[in-house]
């Protein structure tokens, strides 16, 4: 297979139709439990408050969890997407998210593509616990597939959508497998991207028992859905994407595109949601039209002033700032909804004109904006020889308990076959 069609296709196929079948039966019986837990039959609520009462929140110190009290939290940490700027946003990640949290084990799961080989830096995580790194696959459209999810503004349509969903259900997969291995449980299941550029750490107030947290803005008719914690159940819910849409297309939902079929899902789940700022944005490569409509899609600069809940940047240029992003957001559907209704102008947003390629000299910008110490990451992803890159791999392999992905040697060649 060439390199062009593993790139292009990257996003547009699956493969493990089989699990997500599997994961809806293993589904109902957490469902039932689900609902004993909201009818007070399992109370964690008293054990949680008693518990926090004690401990105070800090970064190191999370709220245990029901039932935890002797042991320390089980997170897992989620990474989902595609590698294409990982040089960027690797290093945010690790420093944010993965040290912030050095006792949550990483998960990868991620299409293989030329640009998978900068996967490399994760090796800089305290602790990995499985990846998956696959050739994606069409997945079938079937009619209730069909039925539920629109392609409008989908730039890959109904099957970029179900490429997406697959991804992240794909995640929920590695974790049941860890855990069953295991014979362990996680207390929290982090989701986040591997394509966020995060400029702070993740605030404990993110572990809300019982409720899933997702940022504000970028609703686009239903809830954001680049970043999402739970408890175990709560993740359930939401992470299974693909595996609910029949349930979904029983209840009449029809039409969807992403963030709605998210919100749709946490309803019928009778999930409680809650919206807490986060200092990440999702770094993008694509092409927007400047100035964005009423629907349309805001581009931030990455200098902006945070946090960012997860909008699209780049490193630009500044196109307008001030009273022009505020006339610009206050025009749009979501556009006040990212900063909590404080203002745009005193919020210091910057928009990037997007209907472009990234700009020359955007390394520059991005060196300034991230610090030395993202700019000398960046330098090394880019000077990285193949043989490096393979022994990161190797090392890396080495330490991960569940490895589903081709021999390094291979995703360093896919991406550095130059040399
Ligand atoms: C798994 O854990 C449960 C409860 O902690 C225990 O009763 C059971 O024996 C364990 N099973 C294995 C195979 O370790
Ligand atoms: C689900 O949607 C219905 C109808 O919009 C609403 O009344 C209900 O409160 C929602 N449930 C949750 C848990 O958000
Ligand atoms: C945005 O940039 C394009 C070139 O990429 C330019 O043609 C266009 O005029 C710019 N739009 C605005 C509103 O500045």
């Amino acid at each position: 297979m060439s390199i062009q069609r593993i790139s292009t296709a990257a996003g547009i196929r699956i493969t493990n139709l089989d699990s997500s079948r599997i994961l809806f039966l293993s589904l109902t019986p957490l469902l039932l439990l689900f609902i004993a837990y909201h009818h007070g039959v399992v109370d964690p609520f008293l054990t949680f408050s008693h518990l926090k009462s004690l401990q105070p929140f800090s970064s190191t110190q999370l709220p245990p969890p029901p039932d935890t009290a002797d042991r320390p939290p089980r997170i897992a940490i989620c990474l989902v997407g595609g590698a294409r700027r990982f040089e960027l946003t690797g290093p945010s990640i690790v420093k944010n998210l993965l040290k912030e949290y050095p006792n949550a084990d990483l998960f990868l799961h991620s299409p293989l593509d030329e640009n998978a080989y900068k996967f490399f830096l994760l090796n800089e995580a305290p602790r990995i616990a499985g990846v998956r790194i696959f050739e994606p696959h069409r997945i079938e459209e079937t009619q209730s597939r069909i039925r539920v999810l629109s392609s409008q503004n989908s730039p890959n349509g109904i099957q970029g959508l179900l490429q997406y969903f697959n991804l992240v259900e794909g995640c929920l997969s590695l974790i049941s497998t860890y855990e069953s291995r295991h014979n362990c449980t996680y207390d929290w299941i982090i989701r986040t991207r591997v394509d966020g550029f995060w400029t702070g750490p993740l605030d404990p107030s993110t572990f809300q028992p019982a409720t899933y947290v997702i940022p504000p803005g970028s609703r686009f008719g239903g809830f954001n859905d680049r970043f999402g914690s739970g408890d175990r159940l709560a993740s359930t819910a939401a992470l299974s994407r693909l595996s609910l849409i029949p349930r979904l297309d029983a209840s009449g939902y029809h039409n969807l595109n992403s963030e709605s079929a998210f919100k749709a899902q946490l309803n019928i789940s009778n999930l409680q949601v809650k919206e807490i700022s986060l200092p990440f944005c999702v770094l993008s490569d694509r092409r927007y039209n400047f100035p964005p409509g009423r629907h349309g899609v805001p581009v931030v600069s990455m200098g902006s002033v945070r946090p960012l809940n997860g909008a699209k940047c780049r490193p630009c240029m500044t196109a307008c700032c001030g009273e022009c992003a505020t006339k610009i957001m206050s025009g749009m559907v979501d556009g006040q909804s990212w900063t909590e209704g404080r203002e745009w102008r005193k919020v210091g947003l910057e928009l990037c004109n997007a209907t472009g390629g990234w700009e020359e000299g955007w390394e520059e910008v991005f060196d300034r904006v991230a610090g030395e110490e993202a700019a000398a990451e960046r330098r090394r992803v880019a000077a990285v020889e193949r043989n490096g890159c393979e022994e990161e791999f190797e090392k890396m392999r080495q330490r991960t308990e569940s490895w589903d992905a081709p021999p390094g040697e291979e995703i360093c060649r896919l991406g550095l076959r130059k040399q």
